[in-house]
Formats: C-alpha cells, sequence, structure tokens
C-alpha cells in the first residue's frame, strides 16, 4: 500500500536535530521512557516467548527482546526508519493493512496516536486477531507535557479514552506501567 502522502516519517521525523526528534535508542525525549528493558522484564515475568512490534521504528525493541530469547519481529511504515533493521527481522506493513503474524505479546508503543480516528475501530481489531495474550499499549495522552511538538500526531485524547476504545475492541485492561499499559485477550 502507498503510503499516505500527508507526512513521512523519515528523517526529518526520527534525525533532523531541529524536528522532533522523537525516538532514541537511549530514551525517546520524554524523560526517562526507556522501554525496551521494561519490555524484556515483562516478558521474561510473564513467560511471553513470542512478540510483534507494530510500529518497530529503528528496531531497538525488536533487537532487545530477541537478545532475551523472545522470537520477535517488528513491522512499520517507515522506509527510512527500517533502513537501519540490517540483519533484524523487522518488513514493512502498515496496520491499517492488518499484522502479518500473531504473537503471545503484541506491543504498540507510540503508534496509534497516528492514525485517523475513523481508522481506529478496524485497527484494533487487527490487532486483537493478532494477539495471543497480551498488548502493550503507549500513547501520548492529551494534557501530557511534551516540549516539542509531533508534527505528524493524528489522534489528541486523554488516557480515559484510549482505555475506553481498546477494552470495547475487546482488550481487557491490566496495568498501567511505567513504560506501557498492559491489557490482557
Ligand atoms: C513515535 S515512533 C514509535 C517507535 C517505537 N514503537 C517506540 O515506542 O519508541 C512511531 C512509529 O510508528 C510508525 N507508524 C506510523 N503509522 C504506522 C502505521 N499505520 N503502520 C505501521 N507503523 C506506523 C512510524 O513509522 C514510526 O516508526
Amino acid at each position: 500500500m502507498a503510503w499516505r502522502a500527508r507526512g513521512e516519517f523519515g528523517y526529518e521525523y526520527f534525525d533532523d536535530p531541529d524536528g522532533y526528534r522523537g525516538y532514541h535508542q537511549d530514551g525517546n525525549g520524554d524523560g526517562d521512557y526507556l522501554p525496551w528493558q521494561a519490555a524484556v522484564e515483562f516478558c521474561r515475568s510473564r513467560g511471553v516467548t513470542s512478540a510483534v512490534d507494530v510500529g518497530c521504528a529503528k528496531g531497538f525493541l525488536v533487537a532487545e527482546l530477541l537478545t532475551s530469547g523472545v522470537d520477535a519481529v517488528g513491522y512499520d511504515v517507515s522506509a527510512y526508519a527500517l533502513s537501519f533493521t540490517r540483519g533484524l527481522p523487522c518488513s514493512r506493513a502498515d496496520v491499517r493493512d492488518g499484522v502479518p503474524r500473531a504473537a503471545e505479546a503484541v506491543f504498540a508503543l507510540g503508534v496509534l496516536l497516528y492514525l485517523d480516528e475513523h481508522e481506529l475501530a478496524d485497527v484494533l481489531t487487527n490487532l486483537r486477531r493478532a494477539t495471543g495474550r497480551f498488548l502493550l499499549f503507549s500513547s501520548y495522552y492529551e494534557g501530557d507535557p511534551q516540549d516539542v511538538p509531533d508534527p505528524l500526531r493524528r489522534i489528541t485524547r486523554p488516557g480515559d479514552w484510549w482505555r475506553g476504545r481498546l477494552t470495547h475492541a475487546g482488550f481487557g485492561f491490566d496495568h498501567r506501567g511505567k513504560c506501557f499499559d498492559v491489557y490482557t485477550v
């Protein structure tokens, strides 16, 4: 599927020093948010052996999970980000077209906010189909401080709104974690 003309997740988004710069291996610009280790600890503590990372970007999470023994793959729409994933099982796929592989844990960290609201219900159905045990979710929530505005964000809603949409799609809220919220199916 041709990527949307309205905005590209390219150099300007990921790496331009004057741009958004919201994604780095040692943090994402929002304080001490470091999801990679949190994800590894989560998988270890729950006995998760397979994972899909939707919106995997440069593959940092997939790499950490693989190193810790979790069979992980990643999908992203950004050719730019994927060009950094050489050697990793990360490939181009748009979550709006489905999730190519199912897994015990599906990570959707900081990705669903780039959809249009009217696309969300179908995407959550896709995610629900792909999720064997857990959905790990994070987003920018309306009202949260953000040093640099994100020019590509399409959904700006409070946390309760997201939780309502996820539970309506069949995910059971388990708890709010430091780096992501945990949902079960
Ligand atoms: C803020 S980054 C988040 C990266 C990583 N998941 C994290 O939490 O650090 C958002 C990523 O979502 C990807 N993305 C945006 N829309 C997408 C879609 N419809 N399908 C798959 N990936 C998408 C972007 O290319 C980008 O790599």
